[in-house]
C-alpha cells in the first residue's frame, strides 16, 4: 500500500496521540515539534491501545501495564512490553498527513 492521507497534520498535537484507521489497521499518532510519527495501536503485551497511553517526548507509555515503546522505532523500551511494536513511515505534504502501514 502507498501512502495514504489520514489526518490534518494541525490536529494532531504533542502530547495527545491520535487515533486513527488505515485499511484494518490501528495506527496511533504522534508528534514532537514538526516531527510525526506513527505506530500500530496495538500494544505487543496484551490488548491495550497505546494511542491512549501518556506520551514522553520520543517515549510512549502504554496504558495498561506501563510498558514503554520508543515511537520513532516501535522498539520495546520498558518491562513488561519486550516485543516492538510496528512503526511506519508518515510524511507531511500539503498540510495532510500520510502514512505508509505496508512500510
Ligand atoms: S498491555 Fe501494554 S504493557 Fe501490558
Amino acid at each position: 500500500m502507498a501512502f495514504t492521507r489520514v489526518i490534518d497534520a494541525e490536529d494532531v498535537q504533542e502530547g495527545h496521540p491520535v487515533l486513527v484507521v488505515v485499511g484494518d489497521i490501528e495506527v496511533a499518532l504522534f508528534r514532537v515539534g514538526n516531527e510525526y510519527f506513527a505506530l500500530d495501536d496495538l500494544c505487543s503485551h496484551a490488548e491495550a491501545s497505546l494511542s491512549e497511553g501518556d506520551q514522553y517526548g520520543h517515549i510512549i507509555e502504554c496504558p495498561r501495564h506501563g510498558g514503554r515503546f520508543d515511537i520513532r522505532t516501535g522498539k520495546a523500551k520498558h518491562f513488561p512490553a519486550f516485543s516492538p511494536v510496528s512503526a511506519f513511515p508518515v510524511k507531511v505534504e500539503d498540510g495532510g498527513l500520510f502514512v505508509d502501514v505496508a512500510g
